[in-house]
């Protein structure tokens, strides 16, 4: 009767698919419970490589259950392509998937608007993937959002959408001289949406709760990263959900009481896409040297990602929201190629040492950094902790110290096997 939790220490993208593959070979189920398909989630098995964005990366071990929480925000066409390229692929994913009848429908009014906003926005944009997340999430919280249970009764549905597009079609007319939504296409595609899928909805916070009490073993499996979570992160540059350990409780529907593991995944330097203050990051051919040898393109846009230094600061305020046990540090091979490897130890702003990570004047932080000696010797082979250079586990034992979080486990490579288990 046991959850473990996954989440994100920095802005995402820090190789949270990747660790959650590896842990889930004993999981019953596994859970999301917010975000939606702005989520790139890279697993790779052999030569094989999956990219999910709403289907929990578990979905790959045959006996695994995948639930799609009620705090999800589901896009029925992303979903419906993703069910049927795995299956292209010989998974059958839909025999296994469980999805909220609570969860919230991104309809397509909700990528045109987030786009329009984006553009109407310029140099203020937010850089968001442009899949409408935060527009439905916006939905949800004014109380004009389509649930997933909605579909179940066609009255309901219909009287629903009724409602919606009266507001909708004033915004989308009115506010940004777009074209109104017509019910009667969209009513249409819900109906076949709904006929694909309805064996699938159901109460998932009883089932999870069932399943715990049953017995069974949970992880859920967060998206984004602690930066990207709408309170505790580098506002207004986040996305729209709580991406943290309290977004997995209130997007689940499980009791914190079944909660008695949370992991920070964390990249062995930081990476962001999208606009927004980073205050380790690397600009030019620093930037690009690092963005090549990690090969930070990202998983759902494609865009660059920004690239930087390791961030104690960041990864302490992480530490502190989400309640971390542990660390997984990723991508540790990519830092092979440095003579030398910076830290950022800490912050100063106006010259003073602050002692946490600022919600206001980000842009304004100065990095305080130490540099650690590299190892410059490929540790992609490395299975064991004794197999690694004694420059590379200095950098480990010093990240420990100063983060304050013990480390479980280090990813070397993608792959699933190129992973040193530590406890
Ligand atoms: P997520 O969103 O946190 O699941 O991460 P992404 O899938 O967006 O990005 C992580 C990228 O790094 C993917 O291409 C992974 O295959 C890759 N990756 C994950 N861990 C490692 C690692 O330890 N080393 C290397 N070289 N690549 C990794
Ligand atoms: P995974 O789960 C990295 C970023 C976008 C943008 C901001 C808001 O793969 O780590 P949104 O479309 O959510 O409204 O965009 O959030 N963003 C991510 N960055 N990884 C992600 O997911 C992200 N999902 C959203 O780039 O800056
Ligand atoms: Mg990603």
């Amino acid at each position: 009767m046991s959850a473990h939790l996954v989440v994100g220490t920095q802005w995402g993208d820090e190789g949270k698919a990747k660790v959650i593959d590896y842990l889930c070979e004993n999981i019953d189920i596994i859970v999301r419970y917010q975000g939606g398909a702005n989520a790139g989630h890279t697993v790779k098995v052999g030569n094989e490589e999956y990219i999910f964005h709403l289907i929990p990366s578990g979905i790959l071990y045959q006996n695994t259950i995948c639930v799609i929480g009620n705090g999800v925000v589901l896009d029925p066409v992303s979903f419906m392509e993703e069910m049927d390229s795995l299956k292209e692929r010989g998974i059958d994913a839909f025999e296994r998937t469980i999805l909220s009848d609570s969860l919230h429908l991104v309809l397509p009014l909700h990528r045109v608007i987030d786009g329009h906003r984006e553009g109407l926005a310029g140099s203020k944009k937010i850089g968001t993937t442009g899949r409408g997340i935060g527009i439905c999430y916006a939905d949800k919280m004014l109380r004009v959002g389509l649930r997933m249970g909605d579909l179940l009764d066609e009255t309901v549905l219909k009287n629903r959408l009724e409602h919606i597009l009266e507001f909708k079609n004033a915004e989308l007319t009115r506010l940004y001289n777009l074209k109104e939504v017509e019910l009667a296409p969209l009513y249409d595609d819900l109906l076949k949406f709904r006929d694909r899928v309805q064996g699938l909805i159901r109460n998932t916070s009883f089932y999870l709760n069932e399943e715990l009490k049953n017995g069974k073993k949970v992880l859920l499996e967060g998206a984004q990263g602690t930066a990207l979570d709408i309170d505790c992160g580098t506002y207004p540059f986040v996305t729209s959900s709580n991406t943290t350990t309290g977004g997995a409780i209130t997007g689940s529907g499980m009791s914190f009481q079944h909660l008695k593991r949370v992991t920070g995944i964390c990249k062995a330097y930081v990476t962001r896409v999208g606009e927004g203050p980073f205050p380790t990051e690397l600009f030019g051919e620093e930037g690009e040297r690092l963005r090549g040898y990690g090969r930070e393109y990202g998983a759902t846009t494609g865009r660059p990602r920004r690239t930087g230094w390791f961030d104690t600061e960041l990864v302490k305020h992480s530490a502190r929201i989400n309640g971390l046990t542990d660390l997984a540090l990723t991508k540790l091979d990519i830092l092979s190629e440095y003579d030398e490897i910076p830290i950022c130890t800490g912050y100063e702003i106006d010259g003073k040492k602050i002692d946490a990570f600022p919600a206001q004047n980000l842009e304004k932080i100065k990095p305080i950094y130490e540099t650690l000696p590299g190892w410059k010797t490929d540790i992609s082979k490395a299975r064991s902790l004794d197999e690694l250079p004694k420059n590379c586990r200095s950098y480990i034992d010093r990240l420990t110290e100063l983060t304050g979080v013990p480390i479980s486990l280090l990813s070397v490579g993608p792959g699933r096997d190129e992973t040193i288990f530590l406890s």
